[in-house]
This record gives structure tokens, C-alpha cells and sequence, in this order.
């Protein structure tokens, strides 16, 4: 059986049911999602290899082959037509065109389910997905359960990757007008024990993790890679649970009364769903998902628990984010541009250009172009690029550009140093993908470096030569 199977067995069947990774009911052999492609805009259906079995990630392989893929539509399984699309703006705009939120890059979260290659749906800060037509999707105080399988190790404190139910206006109608799993360590509204990542529930003007608004030292912060978040509310009653998605049960972190704050008692929801963002389009936040669906009725703890043990059963497990020419932690590298073979990525106190070197180059300017691969500083499956010059600086995204600053040790530089190498897009080279804004690569534009999508609203996203300017030989370091 499929999460959605087990739920239907508890009459509280699945009204929506999304996965980039692989069937939710036993029978399920339709469309998990649709991508589309850079090279030509031609766009492709991802179904499982199998009846209710993972999805046939080599398909999204080939027809992704020497060019990028987004992710445009994740479909809505469960018969109801509730599937994700790009989020329009609502009180906020997005980044892309006409205040839209980006699209998912289509290889930013590479798993394995029981050893097979599948991928979820990474979410950068100014990406979302909603449905503001859905249909089935509890309203008012009516009973809902929801459950989420998340990358437990990708989040931030930004407002608010969701899951769940919204507004149908993506604006802020008023507390008790959402019903959404929030993962994260935003301490703006509650929170839980230590600093997070907690699981909560976005009811609306509030993160909430139990009774009170502010602190529920009972919903924990957690560590796991795989998390399985619940959030499910009735009248006069809700809770949140969850787990580690890879192995073992489900724990309650709340079950209880609404909050004991006005407007969420009894609850105004509207029925929309979100995926990576706040009711009114809060686009600042990230997170990865898997797999999830919401309910029509109260799931019981019983009916979750099997959930979950399904859950595990389908073995999510990490897998390389690299490919390509290898590069090993600690040598000294060089990276020089394809499309000049004489231009080499150098810095100049901050800066990061290309600049032509030679053999005949003065020492400095070597120096100047040498870094050191370090393990990425986000996530050890990339790197960092250290600068052989000046110790502690690291090459750096800021507003898209690359910079040389010095490592000051805070999560944001962190993600904003580590990079994946892969296998270059139109020869034997490489292609350096940001870990955490998966649509962007290492490019020179103007021989200034940037972080480049292929297409997008910054003129240095042009789809004009992006492959050759994407494209970099990692040779051995001058210095
Ligand atoms: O409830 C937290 C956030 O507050 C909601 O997601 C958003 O709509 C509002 O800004
Ligand atoms: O480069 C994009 C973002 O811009 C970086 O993550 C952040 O440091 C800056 O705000």
C-alpha cells in the first residue's frame, strides 16, 4: 500500500498528494511532475518506473541532458487536480517575471529510495508553488491532516516554508485563515526547545508550536536528514507530530486546543495550497520536499504511524550531488573560463573576475588565481574555494555576484560558499552549481563572476552562451 492507501483505510483519505519522488497510492502510474527544459523550453512528464513505485528519475536525465531543467508542475495524485504550479504574487512579489516565483532547478535534490535515484524539490529563498483553485481541500474549522517528508539539514529563519493549506488570494486575510506544516528556526512567532529547526504549524500571523504563541518546550529541535512532519487540526483540537523519516515512529510534540490567542478557534481556512512560502507569498524562506498530502478528516495517531512506517520503507537515503571531473579536498586548484582558454577565475581584494594568465604572470597574480578546495562549508557532498592568497576568505554569493570575503562563520556564508562540481554541459568540463540556489552556476558575464540561471530576470541570466560561459577546466592550481 501507499501513504494515501493507508490514510483511505482510516477514512480520512488524501485530497492531495504530491511527490517528485514516487507514488503515493499502490496503484498510482500517472504524472508525478512535469519539467522543463533551458535548451528549448520543451517541457516532459516524470511518472513512476512501476505502479506505485519510484520516479523514473533517468527519463529526466535524458531529456535534461547538456542543458538545465526546472521543475514546473507537480501533480496532484490523489484524482482532485490539486497540482502545484509556479506561486503568482500575492502581498509579496516573487523574483522572476511578473512578480512569479522562481521554479525549482530539477537535479537541486538528488535521493535514493531503496537505491533508486529519484528528486525532490529544493526550494532557494524567492521560490514557491501554489494552488489557489483547489478543490476538496478542507475549509472553515473542517478536519484536515497533512504530512511532509523534508531535507532536515536545508532550512532558515526566514518567513515560511510551508506545506499545507493558504489563503486562495496569497494575501493575509487574518489569523486562522492557514493551516500549514512550517519547517524551520524562524523565531519570530513560536518556537520550540533549543534553536531549531522546529516543525510548526502556520496558522496565519503566527508559527505555532502548541498552546501557547510563544514556546512549546516540548516540540523539539531537530537533527535528522529525512524528517517526517504532521500537522493536522480539527474543531477544538490539534496537534504536530513527527520524525525521523529513514527509520523509527512518529513522536507527538503537541496534541491539544487551538492556540490561546483569538481568530484560531474556530479556524477560517480557505482551502488553497502552498509549497516553500507564507499565505501572502513570504518568499524568503527554504527548505526541501520530498513527498506529502493532505487529508479530508482527522487522521488518526494510529492510522500516521502506519503512514510513517511506510514512509521508511521506501528508504530515502542521500546520494552524490557531484559528477564530472573529481576534485580532491585540499589540493590547490586553477579554473579557467572555456570559451577564452587564456582566462582563469582571479580575485582582486573582493572582487572575483576572470583575468588572462600566462606562465610569465607575476607570482601575485598566480596567487591571486590559485584556491584550495575545502569541504563545502553547507553540505560536505560539494566544496569551498579557499584563496591560496588570504587565508580564511572563501569565494562567496551575494546578490548573485561572487565575492572573496573572510569565512565569519554564520550559516548564510556558509550557503553562500558551497558549490557542486558537475559534468560540464557541452564538453569534458565542469560546471559549478551553487548548493543552495540550485538554478545558478559559476559564469562569467563581463568577466565579472556571477551566479547564473539559465534565463531569468538579471541580465546576466541570459540564455545567449550560457553554456560556454557556465563551462570551466579545473586544472592544477599556479601557486
Ligand atoms: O503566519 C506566518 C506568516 O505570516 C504567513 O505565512 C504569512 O501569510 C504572514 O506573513
Ligand atoms: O546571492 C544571493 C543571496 O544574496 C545570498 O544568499 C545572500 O548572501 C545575499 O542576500
Amino acid at each position: 500500500a501507499g501513504p494515501c492507501d493507508i490514510y483511505s483505510s482510516g477514512n480520512t483519505p488524501c485530497v492531495a498528494a504530491h511527490s517528485t519522488t514516487r507514488a503515493l497510492y499502490s496503484a498510482y502510474f500517472g504524472a508525478l511532475y512535469q519539467v522543463k527544459r533551458g535548451s528549448d523550453g520543451a517541457t516532459t512528464t516524470i511518472a513512476p518506473l512501476l505502479p506505485g513505485g519510484v520516479a523514473n528519475a533517468a527519463i529526466q536525465d535524458i531529456f535534461c541532458a547538456n542543458t538545465t531543467c526546472l521543475i514546473t508542475i507537480i501533480y496532484d495524485q490523489s484524482g482532485h487536480g490539486n497540482h502545484l504550479t509556479q506561486a503568482p504574487p500575492g502581498a509579496f512579489s516573487g523574483p522572476d517575471s511578473n512578480g512569479y516565483d522562481n521554479l525549482a532547478d530539477a537535479f537541486g535534490a538528488p535521493v535514493t529510495l531503496d537505491g533508486q535515484k529519484a528528486y525532490g524539490v529544493f526550494i532557494s529563498p524567492g521560490t514557491g508553488y501554489r494552488n489557489n483553485a483547489a478543490t476538496g481541500i478542507a475549509t472553515g474549522d473542517a478536519a484536515e491532516g497533512m504530512y511532509a517528508v523534508l531535507d532536515g539539514t536545508h532550512y532558515n529563519d526566514a518567513c515560511c516554508f510551508d506545506y499545507g493549506n493558504a489563503e486562495t488570494s496569497s494575501t493575509d486575510t487574518g489569523n486562522g485563515h492557514m493551516e500549514a506544516i512550517y519547517f524551520g528556526d524562524c523565531t519570530v512567532w513560536g518556537t520550540g526547545s533549543g534553536s531549531g529547526p522546529w516543525i510548526m504549524a502556520d496558522l496565519e500571523n503566527g508559527l505555532f508550536s502548541g498552546l501557547s504563541p510563544s514556546n512549546n518546550a516540548g516540540d523539539p529541535s531537530l537533527s535528522h536528514r529525512f524528517v517526517t512532519a504532521i500537522v493536522k487540526g480539527e474543531p477544538d483540537q490539534w496537534a504536530i507530530r513527527g520524525g525521523n523519516a529513514a527509520s523509527g515512529s512518529l513522536s507527538t510534540y503537541y496534541s491539544g486546543l487551538r492556540p490561546n490567542v483569538s481568530g484560531y478557534n474556530p479556524m477560517s481556512k480557505e482551502g488553497a495550497i502552498i509549497l516553500g512560502i507564507g499565505g501572502d507569498n513570504s518568499n524568503g524562506a527554504q527548505g526541501t520536499f520530498y513527498e506529502g498530502v493532505m487529508t479530508s478528516g482527522y487522521p488518526s495517531d494510529a492510522i500516521e504511524n502506519l503512514v510513517q512506517a511506510n514512509i521508511a520503507a521506501a528508504k530515502y537515503a542521500t546520494t552524490s550531488y557531484t559528477s564530472g571531473p573529481a576534485l580532491s579536498v585540499g589540493s590547490t586548484i586553477s579554473i579557467r573560463a572555456t570559451a577564452d582558454t587564456t582566462r582563469y577565475i582571479v580575485h582582486n581584494g573582493s572582487t572575483v573576475n576572470t583575468q588572462s594568465i600566462s606562465s610569465s604572470s607575476t607570482r601575485p597574480l598566480k596567487r591571486q588565481a590559485s584556491w584550495i578546495v575545502r569541504t563545502g562549508l553547507a553540505n560536505s557532498a560539494c566544496f569551498s574555494f579557499e584563496s591560496v592568497d588570504t587565508p580564511g576568505s572563501f569565494i562567496r554569493q551575494s546578490n548573485f555576484e561572487l565575492l572573496l570575503n573572510a569565512n565569519d562563520g554564520t550559516k548564510q556564508f556558509y550557503e553562500d560558499a558551497t558549490y557542486c562540481t558537475l559534468a560540464g554541459l557541452n564538453r569534458e568540463d565542469n560546471l559549478i552549481r551553487s548548493w543552495s540556489y540550485p538554478t545558478r552556476y559559476f559564469r562569467h558575464y563581463d568577466n565579472l563572476l556571477r551566479v547564473a540561471s539559465n534565463g531569468g530576470v538579471h541580465t546576466f541570466d541570459t540564455t545567449a552562451s550560457f553554456n560556454d560561459d557556465v563551462s570551466w577546466v579545473i586544472g592544477i592550481g599556479f601557486a
